[in-house]
């Protein structure tokens, strides 16, 4: 798609994430599955039920704008989460995918994080107060999410992984 204006421009950054969030469901739902720690598993499936929340506040900001929500193809989330498969599809050791799962989760939320930072950004030239201010509650969460992964991985058994 040709992105000619700052509307346009955000509708196509709005639809990547859109897309993005959508696919996330189901990551966040498959790192749960295959995490062995019962905080990291409740971590997970918490940020997945917000992710709910955030895909519904797109719905709204695409209504700000008298759109349908529409997804475009997020091939920066697709591509982690495409390593992300690679890696869990050569049968790992349990505590090296434990990790996996965390800095995968990381990387995801980070990717997001910009996302929304910019998104923020472009509403606000745009004078869409109303999406912005529902694009910022997100990357609270986002940025929250983002501190609560750090906090695993600084906390985690290295030794468990076998060398
Ligand atoms: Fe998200």
């Amino acid at each position: 798609m040709g992105a000619s204006s700052l509307q346009e421009l955000f509708e196509h950054e709005l639809g990547d994430i859109y897309f993005a969030e959508h696919r996330m469901v189901d990551a966040y739902e498959q790192f749960a599955a295959n995490t062995n720690d019962q905080e990291v598993t409740e971590l997970f499936e918490a940020h997945r039920e917000q992710v709910g929340e955030q895909i519904e506040r797109l719905v709204q900001i695409f209504d700000t704008m008298g759109e349908p929500p529409q997804e475009e193809e997020c091939l920066g989330i697709e591509g982690l989460l495409d390593e992300y498969s690679e890696f869990e599809g050569e049968d790992p050791d349990p505590s090296a995918l434990d990790l996996y799962n965390i800095t995968t989760a990381g990387k995801t939320q980070r990717y997001e994080i910009s996302a929304y930072e910019s998104l923020v950004e472009v509403a606000k030239a745009l004078e869409n107060e109303e999406a912005a201010e529902l694009l910022r509650e997100t990357l609270d969460e986002e940025k929250e999410t983002l501190g609560q992964l750090q906090d695993q991985g600084a906390t985690f058994d290295y030794g468990s992984i076998p060398t």
